[in-house]
């Protein structure tokens, strides 16, 4: 029987090609969204994936949705801590709702999904997680003090949770996307992109959430099964850490 996977902001952008890229490896995934009924529908409609609807920073919410995820395709072996929100503003002008936003979704919405599978993956000695984090989490980015301190939060989570799960066979690993070409990357006023944060690029251009969902297919496989613990780099060469 194949595994269940599970992509948290799975419809849209990175997530999206991430839930499909699993599908094709032969995963039964479920996706869930937040908030974009619409994108959602299409999605599902062109690729027969099922949409869970939930915001990931509610614990509550959480819970009841992985219930849903189970009841109808099985208990959950690959969790993929995708969703992510921004609300950049330079920090004197950061509002604490725009701090809120970013740390409940970007940083305890990993705990809140990770802490309703941990206990299943622990007792069936297998579990396979990857934590979406940021280039912005590893170097810091102006106008996004909420996104980098969540982002860099989520490699310290990922690092002791690898501890925790390494001896009943979970692992638990981040990719740090670099500037990828999504909605969110595309929302940047255009002359800071251009001028500002492709020039900083080596390869010359933004990366496609194909590029990343790749590290995914690979970090939840068999093979990737000595690798926890670990943050994998698909930035073009803009940082190496
Ligand atoms: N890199 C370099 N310089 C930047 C910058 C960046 N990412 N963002 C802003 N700046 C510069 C601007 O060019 C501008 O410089 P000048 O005054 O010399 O022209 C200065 O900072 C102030 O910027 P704005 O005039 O735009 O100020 P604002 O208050 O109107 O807006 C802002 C500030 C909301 C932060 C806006 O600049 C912005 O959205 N910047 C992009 C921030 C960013 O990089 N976000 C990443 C989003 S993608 C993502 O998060 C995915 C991921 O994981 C990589």
């Amino acid at each position: 029987m194949s595994r269940v996977a599970v992509v948290t902001g799975g419809t849209r952008g990175i997530g999206a090609a991430i839930s499909l890229a699993l599908k094709s490896a032969g995963y039964r995934v479920a996706a869930n969204y937040a908030g974009n009924d619409e994108a959602a529908q299409a999605f599902h409609a062109e690729t027969g994936i099922p949409v869970f609807k939930w915001d990931v920073s509610s614990y509550e919410a959480c819970s009841e949705g992985l219930a849903r995820i189970e009841a109808e395709l099985g208990p959950i072996e690959v969790l993929i801590n995708n969703a992510g929100i921004t609300r950049d503003a330079m920090f004197h002008k950061m509002t604490p709702q725009q701090w809120h936003e970013v740390i409940n979704t970007n940083l305890t919405g990993l705990f809140n999904m990770t802490h309703q599978v941990w206990a299943g993956m622990r007792e069936r000695s297998f579990g396979r997680i990857v934590n979406i984090s940021s280039i912005n989490g590893q170097k810091g980015q102006m106008g996004q003090a909420n996104y980098s301190a969540a982002k860099a939060g989520d490699l310290g989570f990922t690092k002791a949770l690898a501890q925790e799960g390494a001896a009943k066979n979970i692992t638990v690993n981040a990719i740090c996307p670099g500037y990828i070409g999504t909605e969110m990357v595309l929302a940047i006023p255009e002359k800071v992109l251009n001028e500002r944060i492709i020039p900083q690029i080596p390869v010359g251009r933004l990366g496609t959430p194909d590029e990343v969902a790749r590290c995914v297919v690979f970090l939840v496989s068999d093979d990737a099964g000595f690798i926890t613990g670990s943050t994998l780099s698909a930035n073009g060469g803009q940082l190496f850490v």
